[in-house]
C-alpha cells in the first residue's frame, strides 16, 4: 500500500504523483528535485521570456529553497535521452571544474521537476540575481574589480573546448556586483582550444579589455600545470552531481581535457594576439578544413554544371543561422567568401579561406549542416555533442 507522503518531502517521483515515472532508474531518482515557478496560465515561467517549449531555461526553487534556473530538455526518444544525459554531464562537470579552479561560476547539477505528472529533466543552477549579459552592456567591462578572475574563467572555458562565448556576448554574464560570472557550458567538453584550429576560444571583447600578459600567463600556468591524474580526479569529482553519468562519458571527457591541455602546453603564444586593442583581423583557415568545406559544398550543391559559385554558396547557406545584432550580415559575408573560394578552387585548386572572427559562428553552423559528427571530429572541429 502506498502511504500518503507528507508534502514537505514530496519530490518529482513521489508515489501517486507521477505513475509512469516508477520505471525510472535509481540513478535518475537521485538527481536533485526542483520546484517549477509557474505563470498565471500554469505554464513554467521561462527565464528568457520566450514561450515555454521543449528546451527552455525556466525559473525554479532549488532543493535547498534558493531561487534557481532549470535548463530542461524534453527528449523525443530513448536514444535522444541518452545523448542528452551525456551532454548534461559535460555541462555539470564543467561548472564544477570551473569552481575548483577558482573561477566565478554558477553551479550546475542534474535536476528534475514534476510538471503536471510529466517529469522534466535537465540541469539546474542557482539564479544569478540582477544578471546582465555582456551583449548590450559592454561598458561593464571597464569597471571590473577582478579582471584577473574574469580572464581565468574565459581561459579555462577555452581549455574545456567551449567556443560558445568567443563572440557570443550573451554568454558572458555579470552578477549584481558587476563581476563576470560564468554559466551556460553547452559547448564544453569539445576538442581543441582553438576554433577551426586557429582562433582562440575566448571572448574577444573581454580579452581585449581585461587581459594582460600577466593574467593570461597566470591562467595558462594553472591549466598547463594540471597533471593527467588531477584532470582525471576533477572529472570524477564533478560526476557526483550527475547521477546518470556513464563511465564512457567520464573517460571521453578526461581524454579530451588532457588533449586540450597538451595543446596549451605546446602553443606558447596562445591568446597573446587577442590582448589589447590591436586585435587580429582574420585567421587563415587550415587548408585541410577549407578544402573539406569547398569540396563537400561542391559535391552537395554543385550537381548542375551551369550553377555559378555564387548560387552554390547561396544554396549551401540556406537555413544556416546567422549571429549578432545585425543577423544575416555574417551570412552575406560568408556567402561572398565561399563563392570566391569555390571559384578559386575550380580555377587553380587552391583551398583558401580567411576566417573573420565575427563570421566564425556562421562557419560553425555551416559545418554542422554539411559534415557528420565523425567527419567534423576528423577535421578537428570538435562538433561532437547533440545540438552542437
Ligand atoms: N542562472 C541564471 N540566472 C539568471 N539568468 C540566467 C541564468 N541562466 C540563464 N539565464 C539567462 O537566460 C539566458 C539563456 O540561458 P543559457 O545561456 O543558459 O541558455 P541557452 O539556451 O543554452 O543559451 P544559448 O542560446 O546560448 O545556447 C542567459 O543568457 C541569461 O540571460
Ligand atoms: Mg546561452
Amino acid at each position: 500500500m502506498v502511504e500518503s507522503v507528507p508534502k514537505s518531502i514530496c519530490d518529482a517521483y513521489s508515489p501517486g504523483e507521477a505513475t509512469p515515472l516508477n520505471k525510472l532508474s535509481t540513478a535518475e531518482l537521485c538527481a536533485e528535485t526542483v520546484t517549477l515557478k509557474l505563470d498565471e496560465t500554469g505554464k513554467p515561467k521561462t527565464v528568457t521570456g520566450d514561450d515555454f517549449g521543449d528546451s527552455s531555461p525556466v525559473f525554479c526553487t532549488l532543493a535547498d529553497g534558493r531561487p534557481g534556473v532549470l535548463k530542461l530538455e524534453r527528449p523525443k526518444s530513448m536514444c535522444e535521452l541518452k545523448q542528452l544525459e551525456a551532454w548534461w554531464a559535460h555541462q555539470v562537470i564543467s561548472s564544477d571544474i570551473m569552481d575548483r579552479l577558482g573561477c566565478h561560476s554558477v553551479h550546475y547539477r542534474e535536476a528534475h521537476a514534476n510538471y503536471n505528472g510529466e517529469v522534466l529533466r535537465g540541469t539546474a543552477c542557482e539564479l544569478v540575481e540582477e544578471m546582465q549579459e555582456l551583449a548590450g552592456n559592454e561598458n561593464l567591462l571597464q569597471g571590473l574589480q577582478d579582471p584577473d578572475r574574469a580572464i581565468l574563467g574565459t581561459v579555462v572555458c577555452a581549455w574545456m573546448g567551449d567556443f560558445d562565448r568567443s563572440i557570443k556576448n550573451e554568454n558572458i554574464w555579470f552578477d549584481k556586483n558587476k563581476e563576470v560570472i560564468y554559466g551556460d557550458y553547452g559547448c564544453a567538453g569539445l576538442e581543441q582550444i582553438n576554433a577551426f584550429g586557429v582562433m582562440p576560444k575566448v571572448n574577444r571583447k573581454l580579452f581585449a579589455s581585461a587581459a594582460t600578459p600577466e593574467n593570461v600567463a597566470a591562467a595558462l600556468e594553472k591549466i598547463r600545470g594540471l597533471s593527467n591524474r588531477a584532470i582525471h580526479d576533477m572529472v570524477r569529482q564533478g560526476a557526483r552531481l550527475i547521477p546518470t553519468v556513464t563511465r564512457e562519458v567520464l573517460q571521453e571527457m578526461t581524454a579530451t581535457l588532457i588533449k586540450n591541455r597538451d595543446q596549451l602546453r605546446q602553443d606558447k603564444s596562445w591568446g597573446l594576439d587577442l590582448i589589447g586593442p590591436a586585435q587580429t583581423d582574420s585567421y587563415a583557415m587550415p587548408e585541410k578544413i577549407a578544402a573539406a568545406f569547398l569540396d563537400r559544398i561542391r559535391e552537395k550543391y554543385g550537381d548542375d554544371p551551369n550553377r555559378s559559385s555564387a548560387e552554390i554558396a547561396r544554396l549551401a547557406l540556406e537555413n544556416v543561422p546567422g549571429y549578432g545584432p545585425d543577423k544575416g550580415k555574417d551570412i552575406n559575408l560568408v556567402s561572398l567568401q565561399l563563392s570566391n573560394a569555390l571559384t578559386r578552387r575550380g580555377e587553380n585548386g587552391q583551398a583558401k579561406i580567411e576566417l573573420l572572427p565575427d563570421c566564425f559562428y556562421a562557419w560553425m553552423q555551416l559545418a554542422k549542416k554539411i559534415f557528420t559528427v565523425d567527419e567534423s571530429l576528423a577535421l578537428g572541429l570538435g562538433l561532437k555533442h547533440r545540438g552542437l
